[in-house]
């Protein structure tokens, strides 16, 4: 592995470990998933609940995507690595079963769930390791889901943040094509769609929003106080955010995995 490889994969993992700092601003400032996307990602008809399914949570944080399970009806068991994210999670969701774990040691029985489901973290996962503890733990015919949300760069304010934030402008609603499957081991069948969403912010509430992202949170500290000024200074300047409350419009890109 040359230097440059081996301070990519440095970074990654920091990022990937950088939520426990945030937590509890995670919870209060990060958006929740749309019930229509948590259904669909679960492969459970529209207007039904999720009674009588268990479900993993892998990588669950503070339990935003736990809660919406959780309110399908769902039986879930959330499993995270991260003391601080975990601590959360078991502070505001106490009857919910969790373990301390990560996704390529899964520590649950082989076939013991139907669906996996997965808010914002199999970018995070080792694939070659994660993906076998996956498959072992479904049941057959069980779904791997993953959920994204994302703000939606098709709004223009929205995607003047993005170049703030140092990203590349997604205009998902334009790109997105759910049959373009993304190709997992051991899961032949895969599809995916886009769902509407967004978050009731003020300039205050987004930039604090903004703080709980890895690429931010792992800035140096002047850095990053420097990139969170310029975010809320963009924010007060752009009549759409600059009073009040509004709506950021987000996409809740959906993800899901299976095999006959
Ligand atoms: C962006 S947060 C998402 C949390 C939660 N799922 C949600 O939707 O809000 C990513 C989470 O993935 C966890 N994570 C990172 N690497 C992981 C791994 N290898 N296995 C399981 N979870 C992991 C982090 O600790 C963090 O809680």
């Amino acid at each position: 592995m040359t230097d440059s490889e081996q301070e990519h994969r440095d970074h990654r993992a920091q990022r990937a470990l950088s939520f426990g700092t945030q937590a509890a601003s995670y919870e209060i400032n990060r958006p929740p998933y749309p019930p229509a996307a948590v259904r669909w990602g679960l492969r459970v008809a529209p207007g039904a609940d999720a009674a009588g399914m268990r479900v993993l949570d892998l990588g669950a944080g503070t339990g935003k995507l736990t809660r919406a399970l959780v309110a399908l009806g769902a039986d879930v068991v959330a499993v995270e690595p991260d003391p601080q994210m975990l601590a959360e999670l078991r502070r505001g969701l106490p009857g919910v079963e969790s373990h301390a774990g990560r996704a390529e040691a899964i520590p649950l029985p082989d076939a013991s769930v139907d669906a996996v489901a997965v808010g914002q973290a199999l970018q995070w996962f080792d694939t070659d390791r994660a993906m076998p503890q996956i498959a072992r733990v479904l049941r057959p015919g069980g779904v791997l889901t993953g959920l994204w949300n994302a703000d939606d760069h098709t709004v223009d304010w929205v995607a003047g943040l993005a170049r703030i934030e140092g990203r590349a402008v997604q205009r998902l609603r334009e790109t997105f094509a759910g049959d373009d499957a993304v190709e997992l081991p051991g899961f032949p069948h895969s599809d995916g769609r886009l769902f509407d969403n967004a978050h009731r912010r003020t300039a205050e509430s987004l930039t604090s929003t903004m703080a709980t992202r890895s690429a931010v949170a792992v800035l140096p500290d002047a850095e990053r106080a420097a990139r969170l000024a310029e975010i809320r200074a963009y924010l007060v300047s752009v009549p759409q955010t600059a009073r009040g409350e509004f709506d950021m419009p987000l996409v809740t890109m959906v993800h899901r995995w299976w095999r006959e």
